[in-house]
Protein backbone atom coordinates (compact mmCIF):
# COMPACT_ATOMS: atom_id res chain seq x y z
CA UNK A 1 0.00 0.00 0.00
CA UNK A 2 1.54 3.65 -0.33
CA UNK A 3 2.11 5.96 2.13
CA UNK A 4 -1.00 7.90 0.32
CA UNK A 5 -3.31 4.34 0.85
CA UNK A 6 -2.17 4.19 4.50
CA UNK A 7 -2.94 7.74 5.42
CA UNK A 8 -6.28 7.86 4.39
CA UNK A 9 -6.76 4.12 5.79
CA UNK A 10 -5.64 5.90 9.21
CA UNK A 11 -8.12 8.70 8.97
CA UNK A 12 -10.81 6.32 8.62
CA UNK A 13 -9.71 4.37 11.26
CA UNK A 14 -9.39 7.95 13.28
CA UNK A 15 -13.04 8.72 13.60
CA UNK A 16 -13.79 5.92 15.54
CA UNK A 17 -11.24 6.01 17.95
CA UNK A 18 -12.43 6.45 21.67
CA UNK A 19 -9.10 6.55 23.27
CA UNK A 20 -10.10 9.15 25.00
CA UNK A 21 -12.55 11.92 25.90
CA UNK A 22 -12.03 14.35 23.24
CA UNK A 23 -14.22 12.54 21.33
CA UNK A 24 -17.20 13.35 22.92
CA UNK A 25 -16.80 16.83 21.95
CA UNK A 26 -15.12 16.16 18.26
CA UNK A 27 -16.87 17.49 15.07
CA UNK A 28 -13.77 15.34 12.84
CA UNK A 29 -10.83 13.87 14.27
CA UNK A 30 -7.96 15.53 12.03
CA UNK A 31 -4.80 13.45 11.23
CA UNK A 32 -2.97 15.70 9.35
CA UNK A 33 -2.33 17.04 6.15
CA UNK A 34 0.44 17.50 3.36
CA UNK A 35 2.91 15.74 1.82
CA UNK A 36 3.02 12.07 2.40
CA UNK A 37 6.76 11.57 1.54
CA UNK A 38 8.04 15.12 3.34
CA UNK A 39 11.27 15.33 4.55
CA UNK A 40 9.59 17.56 7.39
CA UNK A 41 6.84 17.05 10.00
CA UNK A 42 5.59 20.16 11.47
CA UNK A 43 3.60 19.41 15.12
CA UNK A 44 0.80 21.86 16.65
CA UNK A 45 -0.89 21.39 19.94
CA UNK A 46 -4.70 20.05 18.33
CA UNK A 47 -7.33 21.43 16.11
CA UNK A 48 -9.25 24.63 16.95
CA UNK A 49 -12.86 25.05 15.58
CA UNK A 50 -12.04 25.49 11.91
CA UNK A 51 -9.87 22.59 11.87
CA UNK A 52 -12.81 20.32 13.85
CA UNK A 53 -15.33 21.39 11.17
CA UNK A 54 -12.71 21.02 8.60
CA UNK A 55 -10.95 17.99 9.27
CA UNK A 56 -7.32 19.38 7.93
CA UNK A 57 -4.93 21.23 10.20
CA UNK A 58 -4.24 24.32 10.58
CA UNK A 59 -7.15 26.13 8.36
CA UNK A 60 -7.82 29.00 10.86
CA UNK A 61 -6.09 32.39 11.35
CA UNK A 62 -2.78 30.26 13.12
CA UNK A 63 -2.93 27.76 10.43
CA UNK A 64 -2.97 31.02 7.23
CA UNK A 65 -0.22 32.57 9.01
CA UNK A 66 1.85 29.05 9.64
CA UNK A 67 1.50 29.25 5.87
CA UNK A 68 2.74 32.37 4.94
CA UNK A 69 5.53 32.15 7.04
CA UNK A 70 6.51 28.19 5.57
CA UNK A 71 6.27 30.32 2.18
CA UNK A 72 9.19 32.52 3.12
CA UNK A 73 11.27 29.72 3.50
CA UNK A 74 10.41 27.83 0.60
CA UNK A 75 7.96 25.29 2.46
CA UNK A 76 4.38 24.36 2.26
CA UNK A 77 2.06 21.75 2.89
CA UNK A 78 1.84 21.26 -0.72
CA UNK A 79 5.05 20.92 -1.71
CA UNK A 80 7.39 19.63 1.10
CA UNK A 81 5.92 19.32 4.47
CA UNK A 82 3.36 17.14 6.20
CA UNK A 83 1.56 18.71 9.26
CA UNK A 84 -0.19 17.27 12.15
CA UNK A 85 -0.91 17.87 15.75
CA UNK A 86 -0.13 16.71 19.51
CA UNK A 87 -3.94 15.67 19.80
CA UNK A 88 -6.34 14.77 17.07
CA UNK A 89 -9.58 15.98 18.09
CA UNK A 90 -10.42 19.24 19.54
CA UNK A 91 -10.17 20.21 22.89
CA UNK A 92 -13.53 21.94 24.38
CA UNK A 93 -12.89 26.08 24.15
CA UNK A 94 -9.68 25.14 22.94
CA UNK A 95 -8.21 24.61 26.19
CA UNK A 96 -4.97 22.64 26.89
CA UNK A 97 -4.64 19.28 25.84
CA UNK A 98 -4.66 17.06 29.37
CA UNK A 99 -1.52 14.90 29.87
CA UNK A 100 -3.86 11.72 30.00
CA UNK A 101 -5.78 12.95 26.23
CA UNK A 102 -2.24 13.49 24.87
CA UNK A 103 -0.37 10.01 26.65
CA UNK A 104 -3.69 8.48 24.27
CA UNK A 105 -3.38 9.42 21.35
CA UNK A 106 0.71 9.54 21.27
CA UNK A 107 -0.21 5.90 19.27
CA UNK A 108 -1.24 7.97 15.85
CA UNK A 109 1.41 10.74 16.03
CA UNK A 110 3.69 7.90 16.72
CA UNK A 111 2.22 5.82 13.27
CA UNK A 112 2.12 8.97 11.73
CA UNK A 113 6.08 9.79 12.11
CA UNK A 114 7.05 5.81 11.56
CA UNK A 115 4.93 6.19 8.09
CA UNK A 116 6.46 9.41 6.66
CA UNK A 117 9.76 8.95 8.75
CA UNK A 118 10.95 12.51 8.57
CA UNK A 119 14.52 14.10 9.25
CA UNK A 120 13.58 16.78 10.46
CA UNK A 121 10.33 17.85 13.14
CA UNK A 122 9.74 21.21 13.64
CA UNK A 123 7.53 21.80 17.17
CA UNK A 124 5.29 25.03 17.12
CA UNK A 125 4.42 25.73 20.53
CA UNK A 126 4.73 24.64 24.35
CA UNK A 127 2.49 21.33 24.09
CA UNK A 128 4.49 20.10 20.89
CA UNK A 129 7.90 21.12 22.13
CA UNK A 130 7.09 19.50 25.51
CA UNK A 131 6.52 16.11 24.16
CA UNK A 132 9.08 16.29 21.31
CA UNK A 133 12.14 18.31 22.32
CA UNK A 134 12.32 19.38 26.05
CA UNK A 135 9.60 18.45 28.84
CA UNK A 136 10.74 21.96 30.50
CA UNK A 137 10.52 24.04 27.37
CA UNK A 138 10.27 27.57 27.24
CA UNK A 139 9.99 29.22 24.29
CA UNK A 140 11.40 32.48 24.61
CA UNK A 141 14.58 30.54 25.89
CA UNK A 142 14.87 27.88 23.56
CA UNK A 143 13.16 28.92 20.33
CA UNK A 144 15.19 28.00 17.15
CA UNK A 145 17.51 25.53 19.35
CA UNK A 146 17.71 21.72 17.63
CA UNK A 147 18.58 18.21 19.21
CA UNK A 148 18.67 15.02 17.84
CA UNK A 149 15.73 12.41 18.73
CA UNK A 150 15.46 8.83 17.52
CA UNK A 151 18.04 9.88 14.46
CA UNK A 152 16.16 13.26 13.58
CA UNK A 153 16.49 16.75 14.13
CA UNK A 154 13.67 18.33 15.94
CA UNK A 155 13.51 22.06 16.47
CA UNK A 156 11.10 23.91 18.30
CA UNK A 157 9.70 27.22 17.71
CA UNK A 158 6.66 29.68 18.50
CA UNK A 159 2.89 28.75 18.12
CA UNK A 160 1.39 30.87 15.37
CA UNK A 161 -1.54 31.74 17.41
CA UNK A 162 1.22 33.51 20.16
CA UNK A 163 2.42 35.68 17.04
CA UNK A 164 -0.73 36.71 16.24
CA UNK A 165 -1.42 37.43 20.17
CA UNK A 166 2.03 38.83 20.18
CA UNK A 167 3.37 40.28 16.60
CA UNK A 168 6.90 41.18 18.37
CA UNK A 169 7.66 37.36 18.37
CA UNK A 170 7.22 37.30 14.68
CA UNK A 171 10.88 38.30 13.74
CA UNK A 172 11.64 35.34 16.17
CA UNK A 173 10.37 32.56 14.67
CA UNK A 174 10.83 33.89 11.26
CA UNK A 175 14.73 33.69 12.35
CA UNK A 176 13.84 29.93 13.28
CA UNK A 177 12.30 29.09 10.54
CA UNK A 178 15.06 30.63 8.17
CA UNK A 179 17.76 28.79 10.29
CA UNK A 180 15.63 25.52 9.80
CA UNK A 181 15.42 25.86 5.84
CA UNK A 182 19.34 26.70 5.84
CA UNK A 183 20.03 23.14 7.89
CA UNK A 184 17.67 21.76 5.61
CA UNK A 185 19.27 22.74 2.52
CA UNK A 186 23.09 22.07 3.86
CA UNK A 187 21.97 18.42 3.97
CA UNK A 188 20.09 18.24 0.56
CA UNK A 189 17.11 16.62 2.28
CA UNK A 190 14.28 18.76 -0.12
N1 LIG B 1 -3.57 25.12 16.29
C1 LIG B 1 -2.92 23.96 16.33
O1 LIG B 1 -2.06 23.74 17.16
N2 LIG B 1 -3.23 23.05 15.43
C2 LIG B 1 -4.13 23.23 14.48
O2 LIG B 1 -4.34 22.34 13.69
C3 LIG B 1 -4.80 24.47 14.47
C4 LIG B 1 -4.51 25.41 15.37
Amino acid sequence: MSRTAILRQMQADLQQCRRCGLCQGRTQAVLGAGVPNSRIVIVGEGPGRNEDEQGKPFVGRSGQLLDRMLEEVGLSRNKNVFITNIVKCRPPENRDPQPEEIAACRVWLDQILALIDPKVILCVGRIAATQLFDPHFRVTRQHGETRQLDGRLVMATFHPAAILRNPSYKEMMEADLRKLAQLIEEDGML
